[in-house]
């Protein structure tokens, strides 16, 4: 019994080591999905952040301004918002992958 009850037990360590390796090796972006993302940081983001990334009812979005807040945080901001802010979460139209994308793409500096 007690080696069925392991067994279950790597089982599980494995599937989820399996699935945490999917995410980490997950394919690239498709051009197609890239091009939307990038629409969906200017007209979205930009109605907020500015067309320019350089503010508007929420702060400036330039490389200048976020290369010294950590990646991950930013990633979290854009996925779950702020709460309390005017900053809402994207986790509906959004995967964690796309949203780094977005974020190294402002870290890149965004101009429509
Ligand atoms: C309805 C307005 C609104 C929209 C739309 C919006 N944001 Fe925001 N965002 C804000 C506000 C306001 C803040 C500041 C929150 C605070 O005070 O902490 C913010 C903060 C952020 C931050 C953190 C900036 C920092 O300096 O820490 C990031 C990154 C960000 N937004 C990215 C995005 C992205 C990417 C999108 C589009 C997917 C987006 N935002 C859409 C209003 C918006």
């Amino acid at each position: 019994m007690t080696v069925t009850k392991h067994a279950t037990r790597y089982l599980g360590i494995f599937m989820a080591s399996l699935f945490s390796l999917s995410i980490s090796v997950a394919a690239p972006l498709s051009t197609e999905r890239q091009a939307t993302l990038e629409h969906l940081l200017i007209q979205d983001c930009g109605s907020c952040h500015g067309l320019r990334m350089t503010g508007g009812l929420g702060p400036a979005l330039t490389p200048q301004l976020l290369a010294d807040k950590p990646r991950e945080s930013l990633i979290a901001t854009v996925m779950f918002g702020r709460p309390g802010t005017a900053m809402p979460p994207w986790d509906a139209l959004l995967n964690e992958q796309e949203a780094a994308w977005m974020i190294d793409r402002l870290l890149q500096g965004v101009t429509p």
